[in-house]
């Protein structure tokens, strides 16, 4: 049995990424593959209990260094409980925000830096990553405008407009870092035109007829 593919979609708030990988997902079974749809932090049910501490409370409720161990112990779990065993099992794994959202968040905008969160990771989740990456970029205003409409209630987006910018920056230079794994996708547009930029990069990029 041919090994599944691991494709994440990332990006600030209000990007649209939860509609996103449920368009993809779909239109991966369209050509007869197995998919799973699945999401961080969450996507097994230990992760899921974490993520309740994460996005719910104060803004200030966690200290930068805890945060970010909290979101790769959900990680952990969730590789081994959901991830890795469908991608043995030949599944092509679709996940809303994986380990760039650590990067981006605790790494650039609560100013871990890049280095902590690399080692991190390196000790957590080894030489895996996904095969493809799709960054939902628009500007951090627009984004929390489109959160706040949809009336979510989350800790990060209560976060200041300064934190919100650092982390868009850290998804841009994210994709510069890795241009082979990661694709910008201008996430202003209207929703059908991000599934069309979608579909055309996961096309050229992975061979799959979506
Ligand atoms: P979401 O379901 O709207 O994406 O909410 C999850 C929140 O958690 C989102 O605001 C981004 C944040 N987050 C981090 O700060 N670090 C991480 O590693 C992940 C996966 C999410």
């Amino acid at each position: 049995m041919s090994k599944g593919r691991f494709i994440t979609l990332e990006g600030g708030e209000g990007g649209g990424k939860s509609t996103q990988v449920f368009r993809l997902a779909e239109r991966l079974r369209r050509t007869g593959l197995s998919v799973v749809a699945t999401r961080e932090p969450g996507g097994a049910e230990g992760a899921e209990i974490i993520r309740k501490l994460l996005v719910a409370g104060d803004p200030g409720r966690w200290d930068p260094m805890t945060e970010l161990l909290l979101h790769f112990a959900a990680r952990r779990d969730h590789l081994r409980r959901t991830i890795w065993p469908a991608l043995e099992r030949g599944n092509w794994v679709v996940c809303d925000r994986f380990a760039d959202s650590t990067m981006a968040y605790q790494g650039y905008g609560q100013g871990l830096g890049p280095a902590v969160v690399d080692s991190v990771y390196r000790l957590v989740v080894g030489d895996f990553k996904p095969d493809l990456t799709l960054i939902l970029d628009l500007p951090a205003a627009e984004g929390l405008a489109r959160a706040d409409a949809r009336g979510g209630d989350n800790r990060y987006e209560r976060m200041d407009m300064a934190f919100h910018e650092r982390l868009r920056q850290g998804f841009l230079e994210i994709a510069r870092r890795e241009p082979r794994r990661c694709a910008v996708i201008d996430a202003s547009q209207p929703a059908d035109s991000v599934t069309e930029a979608i579909a055309a990069a996961v096309r050229s990029r992975l061979s799959v007829a979506v």
